[in-house]
């Protein structure tokens, strides 16, 4: 029998790897998906026994996975978890890590969830000591980049070592169910794709809006902002999703390749047309949803000033015959009011009305979280006998996908990173974003950030607990429409 790949896990004690990896592998692991023999080395720079690294993960996973931690689940879970300590600067401790991995004969998949700063000290070690050949695979995770350029370099620096095929960048957007479903809802009912396109649809609307703030990432999210961190990769990725023309199948080049020319299609926001494009906004002081009250984001940060935005929303026009003429409007922000991500599809009006009530345009709502909804608002008669003109309402087509996960006895929610795990176990790469993907995306997103230099536009405020800055309505009324609320 074949030895199946090893799972190696840079930053092995970070936070992601606390709180998402290790509770996705022990889920991977509970529901019989780690082959048997599979082996996971943990790696950072401290030295720990591997008795103390496995008990170190214990509370992690505790914690994480709630009632479905389980004493014997999680002990045999643990004989799998070995570790290694890397300092990245010493291309000699990799050597340890090739005697782990016997010699280097095992395959492995390395998933760097360390700073960017270290990829090329690492994937330069990987390659010395001969761990970066096939079928061996590299995993990574945002930030790459903080714009096209950075990103450009650290993907030349993942392919001196890594073949585009065997490099896994993760968008975890990617792998919540939810947003797989956009792929099922379009291209397995027949009755979406003659309607799915400029000649019935008005507007769309992606709307990623979050409770928290930027507490406790200071550093990281005053250099980055809501742009940077939100849209660059999970909107953009909705984005791509709904736009996209019907994949030739679900390999992960047809995908991507059709994503790609999403990407390659989005009208480019310039200094002359920011204003009308964008709206950046900053939250202050105000209430969450429970009444307490917040701070403002510089106190947040621990900054006296920044003109960095919590809050964005951009009318992007994607440049094909399919789209032409439709706006995708995007926002997302921080300290909004609920948490929630949504998809609106908003029909045209029809082209004529017989009845004297009027007749709302159909939208299909798509909501991803926190419950998994999909709704179609259609127009009814309004029941009762008719005197005169026949009265209208709207009511609504409800699927709730949490309401039937609950009734075939789903009740767990899976964390993202637990298919993304699995599929970069399996040589699986459709939910990973390719280079063209991602330098196609930073090029637009460099226009916009580029272009609000330009035009001085620094964020405007709106209070914690509110739903981004007033000045956001102008963007949808500029078009005849407005935000789905
Ligand atoms: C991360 C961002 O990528 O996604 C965070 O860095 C954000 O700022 C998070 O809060 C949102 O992810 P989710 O899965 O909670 O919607």
């Amino acid at each position: 029998m074949t030895q199946p790949p090893t799972f190696v896990l840079f930053g092995a004690t970070g936070d992601l790897a606390r709180r998402m990896l290790f509770p996705s592998l022990y889920f991977l692991h509970m529901e019989g998906f780690l082959e048997e023999g599979q082996k996971i080395i943990g790696s950072s720079r401290s030295e720990y026994p591997d008795e103390e690294f496995r008990e170190k993960m214990r509370p992690w996973i505790k914690e994480r996975t709630g009632e479905y931690y389980d004493e014997a689940t999680f002990n045999t879970f643990a004989e799998r978890v070995s570790y290694v300590a890397v300092d990245a600067s010493e291309p000699a401790h990799f050597a340890r890590l090739r005697d782990a991995l016997n010699d280097g004969q095992d395959e492995a998949v390395f998933y760097l969830s360390t700073s960017p700063s270290i990829f090329s000290a690492v994937c330069d070690a990987l390659n010395e000591h001969g761990l970066s050949k096939a079928p061996n695979r590299i995993v990574v995770e945002k930030p790459i980049g903080h714009d096209l350029q950075s990103c450009i370099e650290i993907n030349d620096t993942l392919a001196s070592a890594f073949s585009e095929d065997r490099t896994y960048r993760i968008d975890h957007y990617l792998g919540k169910e939810t947003v797989q479903n956009l792929i099922a809802l379009r291209f397995a009912n027949r009755i979406f794709e003659p309607l799915w396109s400029a000649s019935s649809i008005d507007n769309v609307q992606i709307t990623i809006s979050e409770t928290v703030g930027a507490e406790g990432r200071g550093g990281y999210y005053d250099a980055y902002g809501a742009i940077r961190d939100m849209v660059q990769n999970h909107m953009i990725q909705l984005l791509c999703l709904m736009a996209m023309e019907p994949p030739a199948s679900l390999s992960a080049d047809a995908i991507r390749n059709e994503k790609v020319k999403v990407l390659r299609s989005l009208a480019p926001i310039t200094p002359a047309n920011v204003q009308d494009k964008t709206v950046r906004g900053q939250y202050i002081e105000g209430h969450d949803s429970d009444g307490k009250s917040c701070l403002n984001y510089l106190d947040d940060v621990e900054a006296t000033h920044s003109d960095t935005e919590t809050y964005v929303a951009i009318n992007a026009e994607i440049k094909n015959w399919r789209w032409a003429g439709v706006p995708f409007y995007l926002q997302t922000g921080k300290r909004m009011s609920e948490r929630k991500t949504e998809i609106v599809v908003s029909f045209r009006p029809l082209p004529h009305s017989i009845f004297d009530s009027p007749a709302s345009p159909n939208e299909l709502v798509i909501t991803l979280q926190p419950k998994e909804e999909i709704k179609l608002q259609i127009m009814n008669k309004r029941p009762g006998l008719i005197e005169g003109s026949m009265p209208l309402q709207e009511l609504s087509l409800n699927l709730s996908l949490s309401d039937h996960l609950s009734a075939i006895g789903e009740n767990r929610r899976r964390i993202a990173y637990e298919q993304l795990i699995l599929d970069a176990l399996r040589r699986n790469a459709s939910l990973f974003v390719q280079r063209d993907e991602q330098e196609a995306a930073w090029r637009f997103i460099d226009g916009i950030v580029d272009s609000w230099d330009k035009r001085n536009m620094t964020p405007m405020p709106y209070k914690s607990g509110r739903d981004g800055p007033p000045g956001k309505h102008s963007l949808t009324e500029r078009n005849g429409h407005s935000w789905y609320e």
